[in-house]
């Protein structure tokens, strides 16, 4: 069954410089990347992304970090991949949300910790369901950030709308 998921390398993985480590583990998947970007991270959008952890004691910090407000690196790497079982293959290779309980070999077992505070750095975000890369997905990238169609959608014909463009 073809499937997306979307998938964010958090702030930790950035600074520790893992991209390319964590680039090369998803690759055994041999899922398709549709969609990818290096983005700031609004506290809207990360409450938003969180938003089922909203009663958690740690939200506020798990928010912090998303924003990459505890690496002083604020910014993170969104991106879609795309194929078969490509929410099981990724959940696989990320391995379980506590990096200490994650097997080692996988991508959150060999670089995840556990702050003083509790918080699980985990290095990276997989979805967990359908409905939920669904969600995200439309909440992280707009239809032509993304070179497949993955999702129906309209033309939608917006009047006075002043954007930045090069000069
Ligand atoms: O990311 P995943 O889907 O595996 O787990 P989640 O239950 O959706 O939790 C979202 C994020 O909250 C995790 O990835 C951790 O960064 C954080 N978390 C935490 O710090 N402590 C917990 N007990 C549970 C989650
Ligand atoms: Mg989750």
């Amino acid at each position: 069954m073809d499937q997306k998921t979307l998938v964010v390398i958090k702030p930790d993985g950035l600074k520790k410089s893992l991209t390319g480590n964590i680039l090369t583990r998803l690759s055994e998947s041999k899922l398709e990347i549709v969609a990818a970007k290096i983005t700031r991270v609004s506290r809207e959008l990360a409450s938003e992304h969180y938003k089922h952890m909203k009663d958690k004691p740690f939200f506020d910090e798990l928010i912090k970090y998303l924003q990459g407000e505890l690496h002083e690196r604020r910014k993170v790497m969104a991106m879609v991949y795309w194929g078969e079982n490509a929410i099981e293959k990724v959940r696989k290779l990320a391995g379980s949300t506590n990096p200490e309980e994650a097997d080692p070999t996988t991508i959150r077992g060999s670089y995840g910790r556990i702050t003083t505070k509790g918080l699980y750095e985990n290095v990276i975000h997989a979805s967990s369901n359908e409905s939920e890369a669904e969600r995200e997905i439309k909440l992280w990238f707009e239809p032509d950030e993304i070179i497949v169609d993955l999702y129906p959608t309209k033309f939608a014909t917006m009047a006075d709308i002043t954007k930045r463009v090069w000069e």
